[in-house]
């Protein structure tokens, strides 16, 4: 068993709208009362549509909020961006920053991820930074490397490190059904802890990538990994569940 607390988020992407939205958000949310006190924390990161209605839906349940996204400033002239502050006021208390689809698709670099990751803490969040490597990177050998890299560029200069989770998520292992072995997470778990220095061993960090109620128990029995942040596998409230039982 992890020393950390375990950390169980669902990231859905642009999937869901208002009346199926806030039916997984209710049925996760009496899930999660149903077995309260839990041992683990679990955090659900629906699309910004969703945010306010799912963050009234499951008011009261040991569930947590958090968004996928923000813009690196408090607010200002940025037609259909939304700011970190913004996500607070909704309730949210996590944000994913980082994610290779942001980066691939919209062009964020690590610098303009540490801008954010800075924004979200200021805003009183905890950013949940997602680094991994391509399919080349990983044939090349150089997935260490990289990943050192990208954690120690993605890093704001005045971090709080304790609002700061990193999510390990190859990019090639997502939405793939592939994924790396135990073995391998727990290598770049190591370099990740390192990279983050002195506050590394307290941190956690999670794997995502693939995730599903099958293999969440191999990637969960080693304790050097302290939860997951799950996709496609995370818009069914039985699967999810599923997966965070996995935790214990
Ligand atoms: P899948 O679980 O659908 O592979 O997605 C992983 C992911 O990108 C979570 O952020």
């Amino acid at each position: 068993m992890s020393k950390r607390r375990r950390l169980i988020v669902g990231n859905w992407k642009m999937y869901g709208r208002l009346t199926s939205g806030l039916v997984l958000a209710r049925d996760l949310a009496e899930m999660a009362q149903k077995h309260k006190p839990l041992d683990f924390d679990m955090v659900i990161c629906p699309p910004a549509t969703l945010t306010w209605a799912i963050s009234e839906a499951i008011a009261g349940a040991p569930l947590m909020l958090g968004a996928q996204d923000c813009h690196t400033a408090t607010h200002g002239a940025y037609t259909g961006d939304l700011s970190a502050a913004q996500f607070a006021d909704l309730g949210c208390r996590y944000i994913i920053l980082g994610h290779s689809e942001r980066r691939s698709a919209h062009g964020e670099t690590n610098e303009i991820v540490a801008q954010k990751i800075e924004a979200a803490q200021l805003a009183g969040l905890t950013a949940i930074l997602c680094v991994g490597e391509t399919a080349e990177q990983l044939a090349s050998g150089t997935t260490a490397d990289i990943i050192a890299n990208q954690v120690r560029a993605s890093l704001p200069e005045k971090c709080r490190m304790a609002n700061l989770v990193v999510a390990y998520e190859p990019i090639w292992a997502i939405g793939s059904g592939q994924q790396p072995s135990p073995s391998d997470v727990v290598a770049v778990n190591k370099v990740i802890r390192k990279a983050l220095g002195e506050a590394g061993e307290t941190m956690q960090i999670l794997y995502g990538g693939s995730v599903s109620p099958v293999n969440a128990g191999n990637i969960m029995a080693e304790p050097e990994v302290d939860g997951v942040l799950v996709g496609s596998a995370s818009i069914n409230a039985d699967g999810f569940w599923a997966i965070a039982e996995k935790s214990r």
